[in-house]
């Protein structure tokens, strides 16, 4: 399972950012050694003892005052101009239109690209090298889209377009979670972040954009029969199929490439999706998903259909 290590940056944006934060602890910690060592040096060194008096008092001495006002304010001014220098690199101004836009969801991410009209969910690939200009939008309530390997953290909050730049420095995957609570399956509001070489990246985008598999056999033709009749079609789209292009819920068209169910409860087997339609309550309580109670044989042509969405 990939780690989503804050401490491993992956991208030039979350360097900027851990960099940062590894100076911050060494001035923080220089702070602490030279004023714990001067207390415990003071403690020992000049104590009260039988017989002694008071040691000459210096309240108001200029040269000490000024000496400990001066020194923090110039900290102070130093992790500022070192702030404002990460800002810039990790967080530089959006490019005029969006690469990827990606929407919250109770509790699951939408994930769009304008410029190919590749729509996806939960699992978003991207070029690896190229930094990408990523619109945060939300469908519901406050989320917060979090890849620490690779970007700042940023909200999404309903009727208004946040922004974030996106990028790895190599192929490999990434998970990045929903860091605002947003309900009860807040925790389970994963999202996994292929990074791919551009052309491999430009042939998941081709497949994408190609219209669901058809059924091949009597069973899958049974599961879409199930999907378009047992109202899934009121919240699900799949390309191809008439009438399913509903924006509520997950875009299933290829739901069979993808990793995990469930925005990362389970991972995508056709075990586990069978599972998932039994009882979606029962995987992810709070889901928006209801209950439908199929049969047996409903629920063996329903994943069986859906599996076959590669
Ligand atoms: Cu979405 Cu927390």
């Amino acid at each position: 399972m990939p780690s989503s290590n804050a401490l491993d940056p992956q991208s030039p944006l979350a360097r900027a950012i851990y960099d940062l934060t590894i100076v911050s602890y060494i001035i923080f910690a220089l702070i602490f050694v030279i004023v714990t060592g001067g207390i415990v040096y003071g403690i020992l060194r000049f104590r009260g003892r039988a017989g002694e008096l008071d040691p000459k008092q210096i309240a108001g001495n200029k040269k000490v005052e000024l000496t400990w006002t001066i020194i923090p304010f110039l900290i102070v001014l130093l992790l500022f101009v070192l702030t404002i220098q990460a800002m810039n690199q990790g967080d530089p101004p959006p490019a005029p239109s969006a690469d990827l836009v990606v929407t919250g969801h109770q509790f699951w991410w939408q994930a769009d690209y304008p410029a190919s009209g590749v729509t996806t969910a939960n699992e978003i690939h991207i070029p690896s090298g190229k930094p990408l200009s990523v619109r945060l939008e939300s469908a519901d309530v406050l989320h917060e889209f979090w890849v620490p390997k690779l970007t700042r953290k940023e909200s999404n909050v309903p009727g208004q377009h946040n922004h974030i730049w996106l990028q790895a420095d190599k192929p490999g995957t990434y998970i990045g979670q929903c860091s605002e609570f947003c309900g009860t399956q807040h925790a389970w509001m994963r999202i996994v972040v292929v990074a791919e070489d551009p052309a491999q990246f430009e042939q998941w985008q081709q497949t994408q954009l190609r219209p669901a598999q058809a059924p091949t056999g009597g069973a899958t033709a049974g599961g879409l029969e199930l999907f378009r009749t047992s109202t899934c079609i009121n919240c699900h789209a799949i390309n191809g199929v008439p009438g399913a292009n509903s924006r509520v819920a997950p875009d299933l068209t290829h739901v069979a490439s993808r990793r995990q169910l469930g925005a990362g409860i389970l991972e995508n087997t056709p075990a586990n999706m069978r599972s998932w339609l039994k009882s979606p309550q029962h995987v992810k309580p709070g889901a928006l998903m209801p209950d439908f109670s199929f049969t047996d044989e409903q629920l063996d042509q329903l994943a069986g259909y859906l599996s076959t969405l590669q």
